[in-house]
């Protein structure tokens, strides 16, 4: 069987930061910065290179320079053209996206995830998506949603990223009531946000990657407030498994957050050492620095 192609994204933006404050005081938390280009670059990369064609943006005030870093900056590839700065205008020009690929929609008060991709249901439409959460920033050889995308033209239906994370850490992530796993695909009867170790079913996560049906749009429309107040994504999740398959796949890949410092550090460390020009400047500057007392 042959199953709808994803060709549409939603990327939410419209979250608060808290966590990364005062970085995130007056930019978006993805603006933030891992080596040298920005985290919703990232995802965007990511997203094109599973074969997505169309990108929606779920904003908010204040992050207008998200809108920008997508736009052509023209005058300044006026200047960088008349200095023969080519290397420099190659840059820029990866960043843009196509006339008519973007759009964007604000999320007027943060109510949470699951209201920001609701926010999102008249530019998706009545067809299945791809959602990614720039701040879960994943190195891997293949693109994360691409390995999704393999596993969602077999099974169809839900598909999200997970990992296996330590019984301790249960209560950060939306927990997976597994049902049937072959090492990789793993088939979800449940989903609980935040659990306490106790009341864990497992220990596989689902992290920032998700392709979902659109059936998704009506049961957050009748959403209530979950944990922290807020309309939470995977509290739509067991009515959705009600109606459809939902899998998550274990991605070959690592991934950080990076709406925390710890791993917005880590992922500095982790892309800088994939980089030719970087990585031998990186392990000197660690010999160097970690010696010596500041204070
Ligand atoms: P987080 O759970 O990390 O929340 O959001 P946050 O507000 O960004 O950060 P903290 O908890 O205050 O530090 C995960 C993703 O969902 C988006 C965020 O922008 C982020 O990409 N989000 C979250 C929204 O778009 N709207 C919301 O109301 C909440």
């Amino acid at each position: 069987m042959t199953h709808p192609p994803i060709r549409t994204a939603v990327f939410p933006v419209a979250g608060l930061g808290t966590r990364f404050l005062p970085a995130t005081k007056a930019s978006p938390k993805e603006m933030l910065v891992v080596v040298d280009k920005p985290l919703i670059q990232y995802a965007v990369e990511e997203a094109r290179d599973s074969g997505i064609e169309n990108f929606i943006f779920v904003t908010s005030h204040g992050k207008e320079c998200i809108e920008d870093h997508f736009d052509v900056n023209y005058s300044l590839e006026q200047m960088l053209e008349q200095r023969g700065k080519t290397a420099e205008l190659e840059i820029l020009r990866s960043s843009q996206l196509a006339p008519g690929q973007a759009a964007f929609i604000r999320q007027q008060v943060p109510l949470g995830l699951g209201h920001a991709v609701w926010c999102a249901r008249h530019l998706v439409g009545n067809q299945p998506f791809a959602l990614i959460l720039a701040d879960d920033l994943i190195l891997a050889k293949q693109a994360c949603l691409a390995q999704m995308m393999s596993a969602y033209e077999q099974l169809g239906g839900n598909v999200v990223a997970v990992m296996d994370v330590a019984p301790e850490h249960v209560n950060r992530y939306g927990i997976l009531d597994v049902v049937n796993d072959d090492g990789v695909h793993v088939q979800a009867k449940g989903v609980i946000e935040k659990p306490a170790p106790e009341q864990a079913p497992s220990t596989t996560a689902i992290v920032g990657r998700y392709i979902l049906q659109p059936e998704i749009f009506k049961i957050l429309e009748q959403q209530q407030n979950g944990k922290d107040g807020e309309i939470q994504l995977t509290d739509s999740f067991p009515s959705l498994i009600k109606q459809m398959p939902f899998h998550g796949v274990r991605f070959k890949g690592q991934r950080f957050d990076c709406g925390l410092k710890e791993g917005w550090l880590e992922a500095n460390l982790a892309f800088a050492y994939t980089r030719p020009d970087l990585k031998d400047h990186l392990l000197a500057s660690i010999k160097k620095h970690c010696g010596l007392d500041y204070h």
